[in-house]
């Protein structure tokens, strides 16, 4: 196995990212990166208290710059990216140019019932999580689906996903020149 990939988990909150990439990080033998704690040490802050003090838009820039630094890497890792990395173009093109993404897809169901009983996700802390929930996947999901590798997470539990991807990426060239 390839350990100079770099490899971008995305999709929806409640998708299993950083469960999944953990196990993948453990089993490629490379660091595991989460975008959210990454930005959480950096500011000394919560997700909740960001966007609460100051915004989804400063949340976004400073989502950018942790993007960003992780390209400083020499070796391979294994980021899980928030669910809303994919908004901005600049972000898409880094995850382009610099490694393999894979969509962890989930159904609306599996997501609203594996984040029901958790508040820290201050996009969904409205009085209709589901309906906003929805409305996020419609403006998201054509970004998801253009990663390198989408994977139907509903039937699978994170041990298998991570599986899946080993045997993905040990046929994967979408990064080889
Ligand atoms: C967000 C997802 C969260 C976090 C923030 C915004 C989003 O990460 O970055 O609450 O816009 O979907 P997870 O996808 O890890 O929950």
């Amino acid at each position: 196995m390839d350990k100079s990939k770099r490899i971008f988990l995305v999709g929806f909150m409640g998708a299993g990212k950083s469960t999944v990439g953990r196990i993948l990080a453990d089993k490629l033998g490379v660091p595991f990166l989460d975008l959210d704690d990454i930005i959480e040490k950096k500011t000394n802050r919560t997700i909740e208290n960001i966007f609460s003090e100051e915004g989804e838009e400063y949340f976004r820039r400073i989502e950018s710059e942790a993007l960003m630094m992780t390209g400083q890497r020499e070796s391979g890792f294994v980021v899980s990216t928030g669910g809303g990395i994919i908004l901005k173009e600049e972000n898409r093109e880094f995850i382009k140019q610099n490694g393999v993404s894979i969509y962890l897809k989930a159904d609306i169901n599996k997501i609203m019932e594996r984040i029901s009983a958790d508040t820290a996700r201050p996009l969904l802390n409205v009085d209709d999580p589901r309906a906003k929930a929805e409305q996020l996947m419609k403006e998201r999901s054509n970004f998801y689906e253009r990663s390198d590798y989408i994977i139907n997470t509903d039937l699978l539990t994170p041990g298998e996903i991570a599986a899946e991807i080993m045997s993905l990426l040990s046929e994967d060239n979408t990064s080889d020149p």
